[in-house]
């Protein structure tokens, strides 16, 4: 068990739902703070209400793609409100099906827009000295299997997940000097909102898991470990969570 204390504020991005909903809850129950954002105000005050205490839980209500360019200077405003950050957790991101055929630039810059551009940016904006607390901070990227798996008519989702490993990357090695620690995760099939598209569109993939699904626990109890103090000297690195799927 990862202790953290109410001073611990983290920013989770995609707090409305599946994993992030869990990370949330689970920095909540070990004594954190936590920014949660996303678009559905309604579903984070149900979160919240759940968890063990709501009055640390600071709901921001944002769609990220609507000034991606200015989201470093959104991460400063937060900063103002709540306090340097310990950390952030990107979890905000969605899925795409278009095969090559049916692809176009425009489809292809709406799933890099949530899934990389804003990433980038949010993390951009956290790693000026003035909007964290340097030695201990950390921040998560959640990518996908899809990165290494490249399944048909997956090229936007994808290739979205694997620029963000090679920039969690290059990330790490330039906050290394700030003691700022940076990891990627890369989960198999869990079950969200995400995995019912999948399986209403019947490509679920169920049969590659020898123990089904995964939970969203299984992610986000990792995620707290890269948060804690207990990871500090692990940096720069890609963890696959796939109940060993590839
Ligand atoms: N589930 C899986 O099997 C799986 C596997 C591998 C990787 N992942 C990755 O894990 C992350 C979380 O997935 P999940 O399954 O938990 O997905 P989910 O249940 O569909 O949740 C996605 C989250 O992203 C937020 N979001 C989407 N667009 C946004 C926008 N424009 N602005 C702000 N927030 C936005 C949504 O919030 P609002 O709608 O309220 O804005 C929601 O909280 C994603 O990056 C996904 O690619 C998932």
């Amino acid at each position: 068990m990862q202790n953290f204390n109410k001073n611990d504020i983290y920013i989770v991005t995609g707090a409305s739902s599946g994993i992030g909903a869990k990370i949330v809850e689970l920095l909540n129950d070990n004594g954190a703070t936590i920014v949660a954002i996303a678009r559905n105000e309604s579903k984070m005050i149900a979160i919240r209400k759940q968890c063990s205490y709501p009055e640390n839980i600071f709901i921001e209500i944002n769609d990220l793609v609507s000034d991606i360019t200015n989201l470093p200077e959104y991460i400063k405003n937060l900063k103002d409100k709540y306090g340097k950050f310990k950390g952030i957790v990107h979890s905000a991101g969605i899925i795409d099906f278009t095969p090559l055929r049916m692809l176009d630039p425009k489809r292809i810059k709406e799933v890099f827009d949530i899934n990389f551009y804003v990433p980038i940016m949010l993390t951009k904006g956290f790693s000026d000295k003035r909007c964290n607390v340097g030695e201990g901070a950390s921040i998560v990227f959640i990518s996908s299997i899809a990165a290494k798996t490249c399944e048909k008519a997956m090229l936007a989702y994808s290739s979205s997940k694997a620029a963000l490993i090679a920039a969690a990357k290059v990330i790490s090695r330039e906050l290394s000097s700030q003691k700022i620690r940076v990891n990627t995760l890369c989960p198999g099939d869990i079950e969200t909102e995400m995995t019912k598209k999948l399986e209403e569109m019947r490509i679920g993939h169920t049969n590659k898991y020898p123990w089904g699904y995964g939970k969203t626990e299984d992610v986000a109890n990792f995620v707290m470990y890269l948060l804690s103090e207990e990871s500090r000297w692990i940096t720069g690195q890609v963890y696959t969570i796939d109940c060993g799927s590839i």
